[in-house]
């Protein structure tokens, strides 16, 4: 069977939250926000093994509250692209696909990972997405509008995103080539090379990312069942 491993990013310094905890160590409902979507890929029967990356500074004591067998961790770097390239040269060569995923988005659901895991099975490459129901705009080095993409044509990324390996090595191996390491997430970097068409799989608006302090109360109304969602329902089975 295809050996198959996630990466939980949790190493990003929460600029635009502030605060004194980077936010996948902030406790909501008495866990870390990471262990949210830690939990769901440790109980998913198709992932073999999780790379939870964290910041130097928390590696002991999350080694400590992380001992199972299926859970590694490793240190990240400065930027997102450091963190999962340092995810990606632990990897054996026995792995097959990964599956990437922001500790930033605690409500990812089983059912997101098993559609990612069957569009893998058609695809190489491929990231969950939604549709924008704000009509978006391109603006220019002024901050004033530019172009204005039709609505009907974008969409929202959103991780978890999912690779096979040896195409996700290659784009990075291309990208450090060229010293081009800004890419926000790993979807772009695959379409920037052209190295294989990026299949957009249905996300979902409740797989929100924890950026702002809005966003963390929005998280907490989530888990009071306030706003009812699957992974939350999930959870508590
Ligand atoms: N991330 C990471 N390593 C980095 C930067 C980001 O592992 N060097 C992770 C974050 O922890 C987060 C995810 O990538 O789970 C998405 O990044 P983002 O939401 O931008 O988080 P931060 O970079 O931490 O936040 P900010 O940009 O506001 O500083
Ligand atoms: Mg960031």
């Amino acid at each position: 069977m295809n050996k198959t491993v996630a990466i939980v990013l949790a190493a990003g310094k929460s600029e635009r939250l502030g605060g004194e905890l980077p936010k996948p160590f902030l406790s909501i409902h008495g866990r870390e926000l990471y262990q949210y979507s830690l939990q769901m890929f440790d109980q998913h029967p198709q992932i073999d093994s999780i790379i939870l990356v964290v910041p130097q500074q928390f590696l002991s004591t999350e080694k400590a509250k992380n001992k199972s067998d299926k859970i590694n961790l490793i240190v990240g770097g400065k930027t997102r692209f450091e963190s999962v390239k340092n995810a990606l040269d632990h990897l054996e060569k026995s792995v097959e696909n990964v599956i990437i995923h922001d500790a930033a988005r605690p409500f990812i659901t089983k059912k997101l990972i098993d559609n990612c895991l069957k569009n893998l099975l058609k695809n190489k490459a491929l990231s969950c997405a939604i549709e924008s129901t704000d009509t978006l705009v391109v603006k220019d080095a002024k901050g004033n509008a530019d172009s204005y993409p039709d609505r009907s044509k974008t969409m929202r990324i959103q991780t978890p995103q999912a690779f096979r390996l040896d195409l996700l090595k290659k784009a990075y191996s291309l990208a450090i080539k060229e010293s081009k390491t800004d890419f926000t997430d790993d979807g772009s970097l695959i379409h920037y090379y052209g190295l294989a068409p990026l299949s957009l799989v249905p996300g979902s608006e409740q797989n929100i990312k924890i950026t702002y302090a809005s966003d963390l109360l929005l998280a907490e109304l989530i888990l009071n069942e306030l706003i009812p969602i699957a992974s939350v329902r999930e959870m508590k089975k």
